[in-house]
């Protein structure tokens, strides 16, 4: 790090102005707010100012090295198979990482697929695994790198000394209303993604009504953005921007969707969550270098090691390897109720965000980091986009284990499934994929 110090405040007046940072300007301030000698009130400025007149390049990729600068880095060197990651935005009912990380496990790539929690409407994958009886998220370095070689994927927590400056902004922007800009959004993902070490990435940017972009030009330009940064700093990259008005699959919560992930590892997966699953891991099997990308239809050959059992067989021994119990029986709810359908007609649309929302506030999500998530509540969708019903047919099932809850957000949920004469028009999943 540069021993030059600077004028914060006239780092702050030039970007509110318009101007730019060198290097060591940026490598100065993310260092010393990282240290604890800029203070708070100084650093929401800066970013207030960034979030109204952005970053370029240059600035871009110098921010996000300096976050993985101000802490530890894994080292993958050395595993005797290619690595390989992806990287959701959030979403609904988003199950895809404890599905895709074995099975692309299963077919001879490493996968450290570090993850969250979940924060508001979307589920966190950390929350859906600790479901499981047993299962532990918080590993060591040491102990990542164990799991990776015994068994080819390991799914866990980001440590605290992985990228720390980006913890700490995150949570200045939280409060400050600097997180919706593209610029901080995409250093602060990619900062985490080059301290964990992988060579290869996948984005999966989720665009709709449950995701954070709503916007398919703003998703755009986020996933453009994330493959820039990535490719500058020498991974292999690419962006799907893929539908998120509706949730994935059919079950939104932590246990029922892994009940749902299981039943996909075994061959039974819901259509939409199978297609996305094999598309992402067609786009990985490419940027890792994997044998089956060569083959005619890398795609199939992914369905083949969900249909035989290949990817199931890893994901249990990746529970194991994370002290987990998978044949223990999963958390289920004590208490249950139904939303019915008010006329006969086709599903025509089921409102993601809205939806997420319910589960969350049936108990399967948190509004504070430090807040327990309940891992049976949720909500199962018992009907899809374009399937018919009849007045009075189940829509919904909310699950709970405090029966004061169901009542509310049976009532939010009424109209959260839009029923009309005709089905839908087909939509597309993936909208658009960006390569480097
Ligand atoms: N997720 C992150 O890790 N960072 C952001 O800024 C937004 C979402």
């Amino acid at each position: 790090m540069t021993s030059r110090t600077h004028d914060m405040v006239e780092l702050i007046r030039r970007k509110r102005d318009g101007g730019r940072l060198d290097g060591e300007e940026i490598d100065w301030l993310i260092g010393t707010y990282a240290a604890g000698r800029v203070p708070d009130y100084q650093m929401a400025a800066f970013l207030m100012a960034v979030f109204l007149n952005g970053l370029d390049r240059a600035e871009l990729g110098r921010l996000t090295a300096a976050m993985v600068a101000s802490g530890d880095r894994l080292h993958l060197e050395g595993l005797s198979r290619p690595t390989v990651d992806k990287h959701s935005t959030g979403g609904v009912g988003d199950k895809v990482s404890l599905v895709l990380a074995p099975l692309l496990a299963s077919v001879g790539a490493c996968v450290p697929q570090l993850s969250g929690r979940g924060l508001g409407h979307t589920g966190g994958t950390l929350d859906k695994l600790e479901a499981i009886p047993g299962f532990r998220s918080d590993l060591s370095p040491s102990e990542v790198r164990s799991v990776l070689e015994r068994v080819g994927c390991v799914i866990c927590a980001a440590g605290p000394g992985l990228a720390p400056a980006d913890r700490k902004l995150y949570a200045l922007r939280d409060v400050t209303a600097t997180v919706e800009s593209v610029p901080l959004i995409a250093s602060s993902i990619m900062s985490k993604k080059l301290a964990e070490g992988t060579a290869a990435l996948v984005l999966d940017v989720k665009v709709g009504s449950g995701a954070f972009m709503r916007d398919l030009d703003r998703a755009r330009q986020l996933g453009e953005t994330m493959v820039a940064i990535g490719t500058e700093h020498g991974l292999r990259m690419a962006a799907l921007l893929t539908r998120m008005d509706e949730p994935l699959g059919r079950a939104v919560g932590n246990g029922v969707e892994v009940e749902e992930s299981v039943a996909t590892l075994s061959g039974r997966g819901p259509k939409d969550l199978v297609e996305l699953v094999v598309t992402l891991g067609a786009e990985m099997a490419s940027l890792a270098g994997l044998e089956i990308a060569a083959t005619a239809d890398p795609k199939g050959e992914l369905r083949a090691a969900l249909d035989d059992g290949r990817a199931l067989s890893v994901f249990r021994e990746m529970v194991r390897a994370q002290t987990g119990d998978p044949d223990a029986p999963l958390p289920t709810a004590r208490h249950r109720t139904l939303v019915t359908a008010r006329a006969p007609g086709f599903v025509r649309a089921m409102d993601a965000r809205r939806i997420g929302e319910g589960a969350w506030r049936l108990g399967a999500g948190r509004t504070k980091l430090e807040d327990p998530v309940s891992a049976a509540a949720g909500v199962v969708c018992l009907r899809r986009s374009g399937e018919p019903v009849e007045a009075g047919d189940p829509l919904l099932e909310l699950r709970s284990d405090e029966p004061g809850r169901l009542g509310p957000v049976a009532e939010q949920l009424e109209d959260a499934v839009e029923i009309g004469p005709d089905p839908p028009a087909p939509r597309p999943l993936v909208l658009e994929v960006i390569r480097q």
